[in-house]
């Protein structure tokens, strides 16, 4: 076969196994792997690195509003490209529904949006107003195109289904095959510290912490996961950040329920001190869950080396450190009234390739399933995440012994900072293919703008996780009809 390109010598990576070999590729997709390959129109000599499959990044606010109204810094461009810089070849953003917005034209509005997007797409559907014809209609309509993943909010008050909204949607995403993520914080614990706070006058930075107590993490993840045992539906829980939160992840999969988990690099790297660095220095810092202490990294490390969290995802939410964003109610805002969220696409997977793979905390074969695979395979992402023939060529080509230090310039995005700057990492993403095609090389881009296609998703396969069903809705039990 001609091939349009050979990746020649590289030590190729999986989630299952590593072996030197070439890749041969043709019209977009990995057509063949073998000892060595001859031919192709272009060859990329990869000695002496290490081929993955592209990251996909499952976790990331881009052209989205947050739940107080302000605007994500990074559009569909510049969130991609800073995305393909760390070694991404696809991503999956939110789309959001506000209240009382039908989700016909949310998934428009995101089209658009995305159209300018350099590598693949696809959406999480966050649903804050599950009435009727969103659930029979809508959402049925939003699966059938290739959105097969929900996403819902226990905490935010324009977010906050309560425990009857998210019983309906994991209930309709349970009869479609759908995946429910969700953000899992107790609002009434949070509202409640907050009332307190304010009550003492204390609204620094430093008080968001403070103000979303671990407990408030680990009441809701449990809850959650009662939630959607109930009706026996699948559950996502994004950026656990407690070690409470990861223990009740790791029994409850243990004991069989289809639950799915992540944490991100902000909760492993940083801790709440840096909430308290010099004058409004901390609002960069101000992310939910909020980011905890030196001993929770140390848990978190070991849930991700034992296989509690299928992914390491960023929860890139940008927001700049001025008008804008972080300080859209003013410079000394409440922090309250402070957007939530940081940036970390592009430093997503650096950061687990130096602090993870290099320093010996997890093997290549994790970094490969944590960033790529487990993220494809838990949303329905048929053709990417593996290196193998007939899936896409998402490919990345890491330099493991680059080092360098992280500055907000080479994050390639739209913020005015970076939370990991002046970080030491070693590891880096050389040539970074999404289809074939290289987009970035040589510390450039190489792609252009809509050259990312939306990828339709399948139904998770969810075989491998059995699970429990709640004796009421047990269909052996003669209750089954309840559900539909
Ligand atoms: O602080 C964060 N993570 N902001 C993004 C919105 C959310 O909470 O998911
Ligand atoms: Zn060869
Ligand atoms: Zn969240
Ligand atoms: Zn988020």
């Amino acid at each position: 076969m001609q091939f349009d390109t050979v990746i020649h010598g590289g030590t190729i990576a999986t989630a299952d196994y590593t072996a030197k070999g070439d890749i041969g590729i043709k019209d977009g997709r990995i057509a063949a792997l073998a000892e060595t390959l001859s031919g192709g129109e272009r060859r990329i000599d990869a000695g002496g690195r290490i081929v993955v499959p592209g990251g996909i990044e499952a976790h990331a606010h881009i052209a989205q509003e947050s739940s107080s109204g302000v605007m994500s810094a990074d559009d569909y461009l510049s969130g991609s490209i800073s995305a393909a810089f760390g070694g991404n070849s696809s991503f999956i953003p939110f789309a959001a529904q506000q209240r009382g917005q039908s989700v016909d034209d949310v998934i428009a509005t995101y089209d658009a949006r995305a159209a300018r997007s350099v590598i693949d797409y696809s959406y999480h559907l966050i649903i804050s107003d599950p009435q009727p014809k969103v659930l029979e209609d809508e959402l049925p309509r939003a699966f059938a195109r290739g959105i097969t993943s929900f996403k819902v909010f226990m905490t935010y008050d324009l977010m906050n289904l309560g425990d009857g909204g998210m019983l309906d949607i994991l209930s309709v995403a349970r009869e479609h095959g759908a995946i429910t993520m969700v953000h899992a914080e107790n609002n009434d614990m949070v509202k409640w510290m907050n009332r307190k706070l304010a009550d003492k006058g204390l609204s620094a930075p430093k008080y968001h912490a403070i103000s979303r107590p671990e407990l408030a993490e680990e009441e809701a993840i449990n809850r959650a996961i009662q939630l959607a045992k109930l009706v026996d539906a699948p559950l996502f829980i994004v950026h656990v950040s407690t070690e409470g939160g990861a223990e009740i992840v790791r029994r409850e999969k243990f004991n069989g329920a289809k639950l799915f988990a992540e944490t991100c690099p902000q909760y492993l790297a940083l801790t709440r001190d840096d909430l308290d660095r010099p004058g409004m220095e901390g609002a960069k810092y101000i992310c939910s869950p909020p980011l905890r202490d030196a001993r929770t990294q140390d848990t978190l490390w070991h849930h991700i080396a034992m296989g509690t969290f299928e992914s390491v995802s960023s929860d890139h939410a940008p927001y700049r450190f001025d008008d804008t964003g972080k300080f859209l109610n003013g410079r000394d805002a409440p922090y309250p009234k402070i957007a939530n969220g940081m940036p970390g696409i592009a430093a997503r997977l650096p950061y687990l390739f130096s602090e993870g793979v290099v320093k010996g905390r997890i093997t290549i074969e994790q970094f490969v399933a944590l960033s790529s695979t487990n993220a494809a395979k838990t949303f329905g992402c048929e053709t990417k995440g593996r290196i193998a023939p007939g899936m896409d060529a998402d490919i990345a080509i890491w330099n493991p012994e680059t080092r360098r230090t992280v500055t907000v310039q080479d994050q390639h995005d739209n913020m005015d900072y970076t939370p990991f700057e002046g970080m030491e990492v070693t590891g880096m993403p050389e040539i970074v293919m999404n289809r074939g095609a290289v987009i970035i090389e040589d510390g450039e881009l190489k792609a252009k703008e809509g050259q990312g296609r939306f990828v339709a998703r399948q139904p998770a396969d969810l075989r491998a996780k059995p699970g429990w069903t709640a004796k009421e809705f047990d269909p052996a039990q003669n209750f089954g009809a309840v559900l539909r």
